[in-house]
């Protein structure tokens, strides 16, 4: 499950991201029509954390889901190696003290965490730009308790070929442009609509994330497929 093919090695995807940090949030809300809230909101729900739970949310950008996972009463550590969208999000965070996310410069695929450690762990639109999906997903596992929880959140496929190849289409036309005019770097954008494109639909993410390891995986679909949220367990005692 390597992203070879994407022609972007993790240096060059933690700098096109530096590029973007400063309108990273901006663009989001733009380009999905402010759905994007209603998907965090979803993806909150699913990590469902309650006091004293530590929730790590792997390659969290400027951590904007983050501050929703570490409500009420839990902790969550916000990890990414971009250090322009970890400074963002700490600026951010510095001006609504106290806040309940620490934020840990780190690769997904060698995170710096002891094993078992995390209540839950999570990531969103993180996992298609990992240039080893399936090894995050193995070093995801490790960092969890066992019987602890992981929720993706990903960009899906829509039902029915057709309309998934007009969606695409779509992506590939529309998103760099919407996005040449509000940032300066298009050419992160297309390759967003591309790795899009590239990404498994759901059944086969979930079989996936079953190879890696966790188990009772399922998903559900959002905006009709265009983003997909997968949850699954790590083997062991299971612990509401
Ligand atoms: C599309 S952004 C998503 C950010 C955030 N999770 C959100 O929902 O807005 C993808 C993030 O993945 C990060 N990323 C990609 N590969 C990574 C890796 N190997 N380790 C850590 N972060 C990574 C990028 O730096 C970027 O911040």
């Amino acid at each position: 499950m390597t992203r070879a093919h994407l022609d972007k090695s993790p240096a060059d995807v933690a700098a096109m991201f530096d590029g973007v940090a400063g309108r990273y949030d901006l663009l989001n809300d733009v380009l999905s029509l402010g759905q994007d809230r209603l998907w965090r909101r979803v993806v909150a729900a699913a990590v469902g954390a309650g006091p004293g739970d530590t929730v790590l949310d792997v390659a969290a950008g400027t951590g904007t889901s983050s501050r929703t996972f570490a409500a009420p009463g839990a902790r969550c550590v916000a990890c990414d190696f971009s250090l322009g969208m970890l400074s963002v999000g700490k600026h951010r965070a510095a001006r609504r003290p106290p806040s309940p996310v620490s934020f840990v410069a780190a690769d997904a695929l060698c995170l710096p965490f002891p094993d078992s450690i995390f209540d839950a762990v999570t990531i969103s639109f993180g996992l298609r730009n990992l240039a080893d999906p399936g090894a995050g997903l193995a070093e995801m596992l490790r960092v969890t308790r066992p019987g602890g929880r992981l929720v993706v959140c990903e960009f899906g496929h829509l039902p029915g070929r057709r309309l998934d190849a007009i969606y695409s289409r779509y992506l590939a036309a529309a998103l760099p442009q919407v996005a040449r005019r509000l940032s300066a770097n298009g050419e992160a954008y297309s390759y967003l609509a591309e790795s899009i494109a590239d990404w498994p639909a759901q059944p086969e993410l979930a079989r996936r994330i079953a190879a890696a390891g966790w188990q009772a995986v399922r998903w559900r679909n959002l905006t009709m497929g265009v983003v997909a949220v997968h949850q699954a367990r790590r083997p062991g005692p299971h612990r509401p």
